[in-house]
Order: C-alpha cells, then sequence, then structure tokens
C-alpha cells in the first residue's frame, strides 16, 4: 500500500476528527480491526450471540466486526454495518451495509438483538443521546456491547524508549486528544459509559478494562504512526515539531519500543424483557 494523501486540515469537519476517505483511514480501522478485535468478539460471544438473531454495528469502520457477527448470526440472521462513511467494508451477503449519520439516522424501535458500538460514542458531542437511542433500538432482552478508550493518562503510556521519544510520544498524544476534545470528542467518555447505560434504562450493566501491551512495529504502535501521517497538518498546527514526527514514527517501529495501549473500557448493558 502507498502512503497516504495527508488528510488536510480542512476536512476536519467539527465532529469526527478523522477521515474515511483517505488511504491512510483504510490503514487505521483495519489496524483497529487487528489490535481490537480478539477482545471485542471475546465479549460479543458471552452476549450469547446466535443464529437468528438481529445485530447492528454502529460506525462500522473496516466492518470486521460486522463480519464477525454475520458468522454467528448465519443462517438466519442478519447484520446491518452503519458508518458515515463504508467504503472501508467488505460485502457479505448477511450484511447490509448502510451511509450515515448516527446523530440523526432513525435506529428504529425494538429491532435488534445485539447493538455494538466501538470508537464511535468518543467522538460525538451527541454521545449520550445515540446511546439512549441505540438502547430504544433493542428489543426486550436485547444487548447493547460499547467499548471505548479512556485517553486520560497519556504520560503513562510510553514505558520504554529514548528521552527524545518520550517527548515527541507526548506532544502527539497530547496535540491528538486536543485536537478531538476541539471536535466534539471525550477522553474520559469511556469510564462514563456505565452510568450513561444506568440512565438509559438498561439493566445487568457491567464494564471490564482491556489493557494491552504494544512494541514498536506492531499493530498497535503502527495505529499511532498511521494517524501521525492521517492528520498530519493538524498535528503540526498544534504545535508538534516535524523533527518530533519524524522520532515518533521511527520509535513506532523500533522493536526495543514499548507501549502500553489506551485502556479500553467495554461495557454490556441489557434491555429488560417486558
Ligand atoms: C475510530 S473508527 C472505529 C471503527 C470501528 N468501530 C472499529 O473500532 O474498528 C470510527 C468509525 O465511525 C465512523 N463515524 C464517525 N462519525 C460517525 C457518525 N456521526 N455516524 C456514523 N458513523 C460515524 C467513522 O467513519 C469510522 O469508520
Amino acid at each position: 500500500m502507498t502512503d497516504a494523501p495527508v488528510a488536510d486540515i480542512d476536512t476536519v469537519d467539527g465532529r469526527y476528527t478523522f477521515d474515511n476517505t483517505t488511504s491512510e483511514a483504510g490503514r487505521q480501522v483495519r489496524l483497529l480491526a487487528e489490535i481490537l478485535d480478539s477482545h471485542s468478539t471475546d465479549v460479543l460471544a458471552r452476549t450469547g450471540v446466535e443464529s437468528g438473531w438481529h445485530c447492528l454495528d454502529l460506525g462500522t469502520g473496516a466492518g470486521s466486526i460486522a463480519t464477525w457477527l454475520a458468522g454467528q448470526v448465519s443462517p438466519a440472521g442478519r447484520v446491518v454495518a452503519l458508518d458515515a462513511d463504508p467504503r472501508h467494508v467488505a460485502t457479505h451477503e448477511l450484511i447490509d451495509v448502510r451511509t450515515g449519520d448516527v446523530t440523526t439516522i432513525d435506529l428504529g424501535k425494538r429491532t435488534y438483538d445485539l447493538v455494538h458500538a466501538r470508537l464511535l460514542l468518543m467522538h460525538l458531542r451527541q454521545r449520550e443521546q445515540v446511546l439512549r437511542r441505540a438502547a430504544a433500538a433493542l428489543n426486550p432482552g436485547g444487548v447493547l456491547v460499547i467499548s471505548e478508550w479512556d485517553c486520560t493518562h497519556l504520560d503513562e503510556m510510553l514505558l520504554r524508549g529514548p528521552a527524545d521519544l518520550a517527548e515527541a510520544f507526548l506532544a502527539f498524544q497530547n496535540a491528538l486528544v486536543g485536537l478531538a476534545a476541539d471536535n466534539g470528542a471525550s477522553a474520559n467518555w469511556a469510564r462514563r459509559v456505565p452510568v450513561a447505560m444506568r440512565d438509559a434504562g438498561l439493566i445487568d450493566v457491567e464494564a471490564e478494562v482491556h489493557n494491552r501491551l504494544w512494541a514498536g512495529g506492531e499493530p498497535g504502535c503502527l495505529l499511532h504512526a498511521s494517524n501521525s501521517r492521517q492528520l498530519q497538518t493538524a498535528l503540526l498546527a498544534r504545535g508538534v515539531s516535524p523533527a518530533q514526527m519524524e522520532t515518533l514514527r521511527d520509535g513506532m517501529d523500533d522493536p526495543d519500543t514499548l507501549s502500553w495501549s489506551y485502556p479500553m473500557v467495554t461495557t454490556v448493558g441489557r434491555r429488560a424483557e417486558d
């Protein structure tokens, strides 16, 4: 794959910080699938998802979770994969790919046995309203699964690397999280999801935190480098220097580098039976 054109700062539309039209975004959502799918599918398998279920994946990205769900609900079920720009989703006979803005599109009522959203609501100002509509879209007994990254302890992430990498890494993380916050994202929403689910009327709410070690050259570190390319213009405008960009990308490729992932908080809640 060739390196993507860098997203121009003008393409940042004030709602979602990344831009699926770039090939770098294609790389980003594939890396997310590689990093996170084993955790997500472990949790989803515990919901009891099985043949015949109707599922909805919000902000589906590469569609890897929608594809996994399609395998579970086959042959009688269906999966709707919704994204504002679903160009990176592979086609599948049981997946209905829909283009739409989750903040405005009708999600339906009492329609799905399972709704999943990963790394979506944290980006949206309307996150609590979307969560309530996702809960209302569940059938009685249906399950809502939301996974978000907690981006609040950025200075504790890098475990091993030279001083110039530590400085570049923190400058990059602060600029990225600051940029996303200006676009409406929340760095600490992940830990508030259980309360939002209870407030939306869901029961049996449970949450767990999933944290991984990422070494240089592995998908997690490559994601940081990819994000630095996708948002290069905006990150430079927020004070990351060109030298820091280079140091960051070299460090993310160096197998001696060790970093914690962002902690992923996964929350599961269920709609009560009538
Ligand atoms: C960070 S990616 C996560 C992708 C996937 N859920 C994953 O975890 O691998 C966020 C996805 O949500 C989509 N998205 C962002 N804002 C959206 C909106 N308002 N409505 C629908 N999809 C949206 C983006 O296009 C992108 O594909």
